[in-house]
């Protein structure tokens, strides 16, 4: 297959890049990316020489520069390129429209004149909004999106949707839990505590700590997403739960124990507004019509996760340089300055 990839500079992307490398020798790629602060190109340096691997510069919401690759011949499209982080859509919703919405339009426009057969869009559990006790979503629950990522998800999931009713645009929907693994940026709870307990630094526990969610490795989605690329049934979607489902001070506890350092540097910090308080999904339908099923307990992967961002400070450094430490100061030391100003209902639910 000749995939484009959006957003392959990302955590899943270049995850999934590596991936499909390794194990399709005859499979090339190119990555498109905008390189925004997430984005980050030292991700990739293992495969950039490799001759199947090409990287393109752009925005997924630019649609001369879009149809110009598109042009050159794809078998497939899969889709990651968005803005990804919760709080930052909380304090500022613009460039998640912007890129969710619009540049998945934008893009599915483009794919759709020059043919594509193959276009698997990956959305997230978060278009659901938050699961009840027992509660598990499947792929026809309600979308009740609580946080303008979400919603902004949910945008471009309901329109890839609409692609296949009105025109028949062959598009695969995929929502997959929270990722956790190697090359995530540093903002995102697991490699923030991982991060910022290294250094011994506080790390912010929101609200009470007791928001579950579904942690699946990252490589166990990666294999999700190829399966729905190769055997997925064009206008449907498919669920990708690891039924891991850990509270977060679970997860903090368990991860400063691997490090070796002390329960204290736990702080309790304001709510997230609209903070959902679990995700769960049926994963069955994945299971039955693509074979997939996660291979990796959340013991064995946060252990490798451990080891990972111990052993490459440098690309922490890396991320750290791109406009972290800025945005870390203005959301975590001023909070109570800040956020407060912005999330003026958070802490009260
Ligand atoms: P990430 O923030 O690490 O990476 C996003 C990538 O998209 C970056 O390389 C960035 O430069 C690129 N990008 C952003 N705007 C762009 C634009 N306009 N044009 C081209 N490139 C652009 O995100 P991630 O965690 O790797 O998530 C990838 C996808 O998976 C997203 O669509 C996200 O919603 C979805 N997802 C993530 C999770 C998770 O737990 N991380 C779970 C389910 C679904
Ligand atoms: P996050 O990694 O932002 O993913 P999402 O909000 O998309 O699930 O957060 C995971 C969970 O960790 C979520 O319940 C919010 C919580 N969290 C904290 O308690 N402290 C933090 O500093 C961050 C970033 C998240």
């Amino acid at each position: 297959m000749k995939i484009l990839v959006t957003g392959g500079a990302g955590f899943i992307g270049s995850n999934f890049i590596r991936y499909i490398l390794a194990r399709y020798r005859r499979d090339s790629i190119v990555n498109l990316d905008k390189l925004t602060y997430s984005g980050n190109l030292e991700s990739l340096r293992d495969v950039e020489k490799d001759r199947r691997y090409a990287f393109v510069k752009g925005d997924v919401g630019d649609a001369r520069k879009v149809r110009k690759i598109l042009s050159a011949g794809f078998d497939a499209v899969v889709h990651f390129a968005a803005e990804t982080h919760v709080d930052r859509s909380i304090l500022d919703g613009m460039a998640f429209v912007q890129t969710n919405v619009l540049g998945t339009q934008c893009l599915m426009n483009a794919a759709r004149e020059a043919g594509i057969k193959r276009f698997v869009l990956v959305s997230t559990d978060e278009v659901y909004g938050s699961a009840r006790a027992g509660e598990k979503f499947t792929e026809e629950s309600t979308l009740a999106p609580n946080s303008p990522y979400a919603a902004s998800k949910a945008g471009a999931d309901l329109l890839a949707r609409a692609h296949f009713r009105t025109f028949r645009f062959p598009v695969i929907i995929t929502r997959c839990t929270n990722n956790y693994g190697p090359f995530q940026y540093p903002e995102k709870f697991i490699p923030l505590m991982l991060t910022r307990a290294a250094e011994g630094q506080s790390i912010p526990v929101y609200g009470d700590g007791m928001q579950v969610r579904d942690w699946i490795w990252v490589k166990d989605h990666c294999a999700g997403l190829d399966a729905a690329l190769r055997k997925g049934r064009e206008g449907e979607i498919y669920n990708f739960g690891a039924g891991n489902e850990w509270p977060n001070l679970d997860i903090a506890r368990h991860l400063l124990r691997l490090l070796k350092k002390p329960e204290s540097l736990l702080t309790f910090v304001q709510d997230r507004p609209g903070h959902d308080r679990r995700y769960a999904l049926d994963s069955s339908k994945a299971h039955r019509e693509l074979g997939w099923e996660p291979a990796t307990s959340l013991e064995e992967g946060l252990k490798l996760t451990v080891q990972w961002y111990a052993s490459n400070p440098d690309w922490v450094r890396g991320m750290h340089s791109k406009g972290y430490r800025a945005y870390f100061r203005e959301h975590y030391d001023r909070r109570d300055a800040t956020l407060a100003k912005a999330l003026s209902h958070g802490g009260k639910k």
